[in-house]
């Protein structure tokens, strides 16, 4: 059996279709939706995905006003880079490029963020809304492998998915996301991890597996079901050397696999600028009064 390809890159043109149609009718009322940006360092791999998000962000119509801090740079100005955008009327969505170097705390600037500029949906308060199922900004890649799910037509509704790996980033948000009550989700939800030893017993049943670990090649043809659907969030990177969890060969039993290069990655761009034009659509809403203003009146 070869399975079926699950490419990302039709998912994410129809998103970003919806998403430069809504930008369009936001800058015909004279609001100029922007996304600001911050990378700390001097790292090639974290300029690279910046350059790439500000040339979509043209692209759409969407303002980038952008810092670069020095590597050495103190949190507290980190802190103050981000105060700032949080009272810039101008900005709509704030992107720090993961990662900072290790004596800066990421958790602390994102959580020093106004959530509703965390286009990341990152931000704790985030993370608590999808967790009680509030509206807020979704972080981009478990909104995105939803997305992709629906996109090419896999049922998840009453079927059993099994997650590998509960990572802040992926795997815990995706668990919540796809055990919510919705026709895309709305799934028998299952997370293993490094606690269950024998995490293949659960994989191997799974109607959907999704690599979410970060550990190269750890899913093989033999803790697949045949007729799956496989999922490769999980990636290593060696220089420019991409190594995903999901190895190549497990395409030989899945049902349906997404590629090794192009599957969740452009489904996870995608979503940042849907989560853009919602936020600026929000503060468009609000135009003319403060930010604080704004809150006030919606409590
Ligand atoms: N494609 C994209 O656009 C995209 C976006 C975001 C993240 N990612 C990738 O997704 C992966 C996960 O990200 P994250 O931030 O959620 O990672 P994380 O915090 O490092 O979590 C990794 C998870 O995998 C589990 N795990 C690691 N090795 C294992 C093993 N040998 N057996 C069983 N479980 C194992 C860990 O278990 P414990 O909890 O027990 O330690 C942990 O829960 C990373 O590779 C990241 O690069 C990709």
């Amino acid at each position: 059996m070869t399975a079926r390809m699950l490419p990302g890159k039709p998912v994410a043109e129809r998103i970003l279709s919806d998403v430069r149609s809504r930008i369009d009718a936001l800058r015909s009322t004279g609001f100029a939706p922007s996304l600001a940006t911050v990378l700390v360092g001097d790292d090639d791999a974290s300029a690279g995905y910046i350059r790439i998000k500000q040339r979509q962000a043209a692209d759409l119509g969407i303002d980038s006003p952008h810092v670069h801090l020095p590597q050495n740079v103190a949190q507290d100005e980190l802190l103050e880079v981000i105060r700032g955008y949080n009272a810039d009327p101008k900005v709509n969505g704030v992107l720090i490029q993961y990662p900072i170097p290790g004596h800066l705390s990421y958790d602390a600037a994102l959580s020093e963020m106004d959530p509703d500029m965390d286009v990341d949906g990152m931000h704790p308060m985030n993370m608590g809304r999808l967790a009680v199922g509030l509206p807020g900004p979704l972080p981009c890649t478990p909104a995105g492998i939803e997305e992709l799910l629906a996109f090419h037509e896999i049922p998840v509704s009453g079927r059993e998915v099994v997650v590998l790996g509960r990572g802040a980033t992926l795997g815990r948000p995706l668990a919540m996301l796809l055990a919510q009550k919705r026709p895309t989700a709305n799934a028998a939800v299952t997370v293993v991890h490094t606690g269950v030893p024998d995490w293949q017993r659960y994989t191997r049943r799974a109607d959907i597996l999704i690599a979410a670990a970060g550990v190269p090649g750890i899913i093989q043809p033999e803790h697949v079901k045949p007729g799956a659907t496989v999922i490769g969030g999980g990636v290593r990177y060696s220089g420019k050397r991409l190594l995903p969890d999901v190895d190549e060969s497990c395409a030989e039993v899945a049902g349906a696999i997404t590629p090794r290069v192009g599957g969740v990655g452009p489904t996870t761009v995608a979503m940042l600028f849907r989560n853009v034009v919602t936020a600026a659509e929000k503060a468009s809403g609000t135009a003319g009064r403060t930010r604080s203003q704004a809150k006030a009146s919606t409590h």
